[in-house]
């Protein structure tokens, strides 16, 4: 039996690490078959560490074949030190040294096999290229090291490889020096120097025949920055938005928050096998292609607004998390968090603000609401972890932006400047804590952020109970709040959280009225932020004329679930007249929920189904003031017209019927498609002109809007619509118009379309099979096919010749997708899917066990679904936990979701 508690690292553990390594001078000699390290340490005892230098030493390692390992020059027996899995120790070091006590030096040979690594942590082989991947814990993987993020040295990188196969050595900092081998001719080699202390987590090292994309940067104190983008040869015409991308967004960054660029070179790799999206080693920024690669006929919008966001997410890494690193990684939302803050902030600054926050909440509300509700929910600072790659999680990276996100409303743009500027300047070079970040904002702000603080440590989504009354007599309206968080696994009886509650009153006539709490003189403005900090509150607002209608949580100012009892009429009344863009959204959507949901009781018990006319006089207002030119942006009314996923509709309740769901989901929109016809035609017609193709947001926008238009056409079954889509797929000049032509055939149940849509596929195939990122579109398409049947389906494209399952994206594209985002395939009554899955993770876990332990998420919601679901979710769990061989990564995930 395993022992979960044995296997776990907590925060309350942590200690300073015994040892400094001052500097790190490595050397990498790369052949077909393996890879000859040489790594020569300089240690130093840590004064920063409150205990004496230990008499032994212990290095992480992992998979390495040690070859020779010396102390000062002097070489040790292999009685002289001794190996586990993970370290290697070598005991009385004072013994060994020439200066017990001083600076000494370790080398290190060791023999490593990138060609087999199929885990795609520390160094690996992508196709032909080799290159690494060390963040969280993969340099361990490398060579024996203090592989953690509080041990920051100054590396100088040596690679030898052949010339031919390996023309470009590329590793962090700046190029000084190059040559070929005299010895042997065939091989050539390059140094590179590091200036800047870094933890290992951020060292990288790539070799193959690229090609790059070049442009310069001139910063804002003059400097010239040389930037690239290494590609293979042929993905050389898909590199000019990530160009473009960066350039913005280190403009971006000296405006924003005063940071510069600090090498003589930027630069970024793309590589087809990759865990995750991308990855912000020092001045080589290594990329999954499919965040680095776009152009218009292969790339969809969503997938160019990625590109931009992404670049820019690892530029901004520069500053947090580079310079300013985490001292362990409990802290990883300091980078994280509030990196994605500043991506999401960038994003805004380059579309439209409103449609990227309402993405953002949208993405929260689903999946870090539903982590959060499962058995792996974690604070933003977690305090323990078996496995740390589980951890990066929407709840790290996305509630952490929240957490950010507060930071900046409550302090204000002024003092959140203040705040940053703080620090970046009291901690560069520095290894730190959330804590830290928070002291620099209180000791800018002089704002006491004690209680805030929480949001941190405790896990779980509040929830805000807030209920209005009007006293027409006193001209008060009162909200009386009322805030709880659920239980977690491990914490129980929250304290109250301090929410930032910002809000709104509206009068009948959608005016916005003077807010004036009781205590205050004036009225301060129209919108305004509530400091909610105890388990029970009341705001009291004086000369309200009228009763109001409440917007509250205006651009969902804090992340928490928000219970007021809206009437519909108020819901439609918000959605059309609120000020606030972000709650026009949020209106909308509790709008048709709650039909959604009244659809659903109405099937239960056998009554008749009709859509409320309240919806379709909201949806055909809506098409109304699109139809007038400039009335709105056209971006959020694709998303004012969008029904609530269904991912959305299932966090929304506590048990959830996704087999009811989804009727009921279907049957209004099919009923909107019907109802609206005439407006949706007119509304495909007026969007789809031949502008040129562009990718800025407007005319994102234009194609997201024809194309919903399109999807609600289609649903009216009719031959003439089905064929218009399939006149879009074939004529399509773009990816976004053909693959949305595509889904449509795919998803619709006309008997034309059924015919279509299989010939549709094949073509989509035989024009794109030499694109990989296509390709996983085509596999994403199928896996998200609702129509009966897909499991089958998705089995049998586990055998098409694209499919690898040792490529993760294509692994995402297909599983993932059914798993993740297929709930009616998925949560078939059968528990085939659960099956599948279970089998998947199982076969997956032997070669890639953070690409394993990611999958299984879908398993672990089975909070949410009813009891014969809910048991054979666990059924496949308790089969995967009765493997011998799992992985920590898959262990800790199946040790923590079953129940005995
Ligand atoms: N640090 C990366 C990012 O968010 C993510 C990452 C983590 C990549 C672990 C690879 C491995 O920018
Ligand atoms: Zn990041």
């Amino acid at each position: 039996m395993r022992d979960s508690q044995a296997r776990t690292t907590y925060l309350k553990d942590y200690r300073p690490p015994p040892f400094t390594i001052e500097t790190t001078d490595l050397e990498f000699n790369l052949y077909e078959d393996h890879v000859l390290v040489v790594a020569k340490l300089l240690f130093k005892p840590n004064d920063g560490s409150d205990e004496p230098a230990p008499n032994a030493l212990t290095l992480h390692g992992h998979e390495l074949e040690l070859r020779r390992l010396l102390i000062d020059g002097k070489n040790l027996e292999s009685d002289q030190f001794f190996k586990d899995d993970d370290s290697i120790t070598i005991p009385g070091l004072s013994g060994l040294l020439e200066k017990p006590q001083q600076q000494f030096i370790v080398e290190i040979h060791t023999r490593i096999e990138p060609q087999k690594n199929t885990a795609l942590e520390g160094l690996y082989k992508s196709k032909k290229i080799f290159c690494t991947q060390c963040e969280a814990e993969g340099f361990r993987r490398i060579t024996y090291y203090l592989d953690r993020p509080d041990v920051m040295s100054r590396f100088t990188t040596t690679i030898k490889a052949e010339r031919q196969k390996y023309p470009v050595l590329l590793s962090n900092g700046n190029n000084i020096g190059s040559g070929i081998d005299e010895k042997n001719p065939d091989r050539h080699w390059v140094t590179w120097e590091d200036p800047f202390k870094k933890p290992c987590y951020l060292f990288a090292l790539v070799a193959g025949d690229l090609e790059s994309l070049d442009d310069t940067f001139v910063t804002c104190s003059g400097q010239k920055v040389k930037l690239q983008i290494f590609v293979e040869e042929k993905d050389l015409d898909k590199c000019d938005h990530a160009m473009l991308s960066l350039k913005n967004a280190m403009a971006w960054d000296e405006e924003v928050y005063g940071r510069e660029y600090d090498l003589e070179v930027y630069m970024i790799v793309a590589v087809d096998d990759f865990n995750m999206g991308a990855m912000e080693n020092k001045g080589l920024n290594i990329f999954n292609t499919s965040c680095v690669l776009a152009n218009p006929s292969t790339t969809s919008d969503s997938a160019f607004q990625r590109v931009e966001g992404v670049v820019a997410h690892e530029y901004f890494h520069n500053w947090s998390g580079n310079r300013v690193t985490c001292r362990d990684w409990f802290q990883l939302s300091l980078k994280e968090g509030f990196t994605v803050f500043r991506d999401s902030e960038f994003s805004a600054d380059m579309g439209s603000r409103t449609v990227k926050r309402v993405e953002d909440v949208n993405f929260l509300k689903t999946v870090q609401f539903a982590e959060d509700a499962g058995p792996m929910a974690h604070s933003v600072r977690p305090d323990s972890y078996m496995e740390i790659s589980n951890f990066y999680t929407v709840t790290v990276y996305e509630k952490g932006a929240e957490v950010v996100r507060m930071l900046s409303l409550i302090l204000g743009q002024e003092n959140f400047r203040k705040g940053t500027n703080l620090y970046f300047n009291r901690h560069d070079g520095q290894a730190v804590t959330t804590e830290d970040f928070v002291k620099a904002m209180e000791d800018a702000s002089g704002i006491d952020l004690s209680q805030f603080r929480r949001w941190y440590s405790q896990a779980g989504t509040p929830v805000l109970n807030i209920i209005g009354n009007y006293e027409a007599g006193k001209k008060q309206y009162s909200l009386k709040v009322q805030q709880s968080c659920p239980d977690t696994p491990g914490q129980n009886n929250k304290l109250p959280f301090s929410i930032p509650l910002r809000m709104g009153l509206l009068n009948k006539n959608g005016i916005e009225l003077p807010l004036r709490l009781k205590d205050e003189k004036v009225a301060e403005s129209t919108d305004r932020v509530l400091t909610v900090n105890q388990e029970t509150q009341q705001f009291v607002f004086l000369d309200v004329p009228e009763r109001p209608v409440p917007s509250l949580l205006r651009s969902f100012s804090a992340p928490v679930r928000l219970d007021f009892d809206y009437s519909r009429e108020d819901l439609y009344f918000l959605m059309v007249h609120d000020s606030d863009g972000f709650n026009r959204w949020n209106a909308a959507q509790l709008l048709a929920s709650d039909i959604i949901r009244e659809l659903q009781n109405c099937a239960a018990s056998n009554s008749l189904q009709i859509v409320p006319p309240i919806l379709i006089n909201a949806y055909s207002g809506v098409l109304d003031a699109v139809l007038k030119p400039n009335e709105l942006d056209k971006a959020m009314i694709a998303h004012l017209l969008l029904l609530p996923s269904e991912g959305s509709l299932i966090e929304q309740v506590e048990i959830a019927n996704v087999d009811s769901i989804f009727s009921a989901r279907e049957f209004i929109a099919n009923a909107l498609a019907k109802e609206l016809e005439d407006r949706f035609a007119a509304v495909f017609e007026a969007n789809s002109s031949d502008n040129p193709f562009k990718t800025d947001s407007g005319s994102i926008a234009q194609r997201a809007l024809k194309n919903l238009a399109l999807a609600y056409l289609v649903r009216i079954g009719s031959d003439y619509w089905v064929e218009c889509c399939f006149r879009q797929f074939e004529e399509a000049t773009n990816m976004t118009d053909q693959m949305a032509a595509l889904r449509c055939l795919v998803n619709s149940d006309s008997k034309l379309a059924i015919d279509l849509a299989n010939a549709s596929l094949k073509a989509f195939y035989d024009k794109w099979k030499d694109e990989p990122l296509v390709v996983d579109q085509w596999f994403m398409v199928q896996a998200s096919c609702q129509r009966e049947g897909t499991l089958s389906q998705v089995k049998e494209l586990l055998q098409h010749e694209a499919f690898e399952i040792r490529n993760p994206n294509k692994v995402l594209s297909l599983i993932r997708t059914f798993c993740g985002q297929n709930y009616i395939g998925f949560h078939h009554a059968s528990g085939e899917g659960y099956e599948f899955l279970a089998d998947r993770v199982l076969e997956i876990d032997t070669f890639n066990p953070q690409i394993a332990a990611r999958l299984l998420a879908p398993l672990t919601r089975w909070k949410k679904f009813d009891p014969k679901r809910q048991s054979m979710m666990q059924t496949q769990l308790r089969r995967i936990k009765a493997e011998t061989n799992l992985s920590k990564d898959v262990f800790e995930v199946v040790d923590k979701s079953t129940i005995n």
